[in-house]
């Protein structure tokens, strides 16, 4: 038996509470120190879960991206053995499935399906779109009151009027779809709210839907419902769940980014000096070094073997669940030396914040651009930009299926 396979003292040793999100104490951007420890400790422990199951966690960058390209692990939350979030995703899984939990022939239709608009020569046609969008939400918050609430007025209008745009769902509903995304997103509310504001979602798109099938315009819902639904490619209920899917992927992970990002370099001030000096591709390559250093989407990649798998010295069984946090794969020093420090010179370029294999973020060339274009502006425009409040009164988004900040005060 190797140091790391499992015997009931090693599980409980390693129970890792998920929710919510363990992060460093007095370090709120850093992973959790017994996710750290556990990289050290082993490629592969075993953990348990909520529910009293036990399955691996996948700590190192190099087992991460060969099990999340191997075609003997699913990401198929039908598969018995599945690690569920909780006990509410576990319940309602039957109810619906998005890209994210499918596999084989039918993930890769519907992943194609959405593809176009996502590829960087398209996105990057909206470069000037994005740049509008910033320098407009730039202005408006210099113009508006101090202290400024910077989620609220900057970090989630942005990526929510772009994939509103994209997309073609009408910006002026956000109150309403930025409400229900928060619910649906957010693991400490009440079953029945979650299952309420899906509902409304899921309603709200449906009669959409119906409305670019009479009037189409020149988007992606009404790309897929004019080409695909009225061509039987796709029914109703599929379309309806990719693009909820897409428009909750639009939003928080790309805001939270903003947030994060921004109340990194306020805390490194250092960086925002690298950050002001920077031409295109190095503000490009200073993003993919954030994305790395914060890796908003967690708490971990969920599968589950097919097969048995050997890897690093270990049997994973077919039906042993597996958990991939990033956050710690980011953060693993033999291929991000020094990897603790934020270093927007360093070539971060291997990073896994947008996953890894067939289920790599789609999205990820578009929330590049909207990354690239807001932290090439902000510190430019807004020099003086600075917290509002202690970093240890920030109200931390820890409870969803990423990790984000609720509100953050900002003065200049
Ligand atoms: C900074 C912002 C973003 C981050 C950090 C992020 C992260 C991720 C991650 C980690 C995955 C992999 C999920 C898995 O393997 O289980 C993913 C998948 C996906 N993301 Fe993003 N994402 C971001 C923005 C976006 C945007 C703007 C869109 C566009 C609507 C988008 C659409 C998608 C889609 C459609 C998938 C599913 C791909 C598949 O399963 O084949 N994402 N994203």
């Amino acid at each position: 038996m190797t140091s790391s396979q499992a015997d009931v003292s090693d599980l409980e040793s390693t129970a890792v509470p998920f929710f919510p999100i363990p992060r460093a104490p007095g370090c709120p951007l850093d992973p959790a120190p017994e996710l750290a420890a556990l990289q050290e400790r082993a490629p592969l422990v075993r953990v348990r879960l909520w529910d009293g199951s036990t399955p691996w966690l996948v700590t190192r960058h190099a087992e991460q991206c060969a099990l999340l390209s191997d075609r003997r692990v699913s990401a198929d939350w039908m598969q018995s053995g599945y690690p569920f979030h909780s006990q509410f995703l576990q319940d309602h899984h039957e109810e619906g499935q998005f890209l994210t939990a499918m596999e084989g022939p039918e993930h890769l239709r519907l992943r194609r399906m959405i593809a176009r608009p996502f590829t960087p020569r398209i996105v990057e046609q909206l470069r000037p779109t994005v740049q509008q969008v910033v320098d407009d939400h730039i202005d408006a918050l210099l113009a508006g009151p101090k202290p400024a609430d910077f989620v609220a007025a900057f970090a989630l209008p942005i990526p929510s009027m772009v994939i509103c745009h994209v997309l073609g769902v009408p910006y002026e509903d956000h109150d309403f779809f930025h409400r229900a995304i928060r619910t649906v997103t957010s693991s400490d509310v009440p079953d029945d709210v979650v299952s309420k504001s899906g509902g409304e979602l899921y309603r709200y798109l449906a009669q959409l839907i119906g409305r670019k099938l009479d009037d189409p315009d020149d988007d992606l819902l009404s790309q897929l419902a004019t080409e695909r639904l009225a061509t039987g490619q796709l029914n109703r209920h599929e379309l309806v769940m990719l693009v909820l899917f897409l428009l909750v992927s639009g939003h928080e992970t790309t805001a939270s980014m903003i947030a994060l990002g921004t109340l990194a370099l306020l805390l490194h001030p250092d960086q925002i000096a690298v950050l002001k000096d920077a031409d295109g591709p190095e503000v490009a390559a200073a993003v993919d070094e954030l994305l790395r250093y914060l890796t908003t989407v967690q708490p971990g990649r969920r599968r589950v073997a097919v097969e048995d798998i050997e890897i690093a010295g270990q049997l994973i069984r077919a039906g042993e669940g597996l958990i991939l946090p990033e956050e710690i794969g980011n953060r693993d020093e033999s291929v991000f030396p020094g990897a603790g420090v934020l270093d927007l010179r360093r070539d971060a370029g291997r990073h896994l914040a947008f996953g890894f294999g067939v289920h790599k973020c789609t999205g990820q060339p578009l929330a590049r651009l909207e990354l690239q274009v807001v932290f090439a502006a902000l510190f430019r425009r807004i020099p003086t930009l600075a917290l509002a409040v202690d970093l240890g009164d920030l109200p931390f988004m820890d409870d969803g299926l990423g990790y984000g900040v609720k509100e953050m005060p900002v003065s200049w």
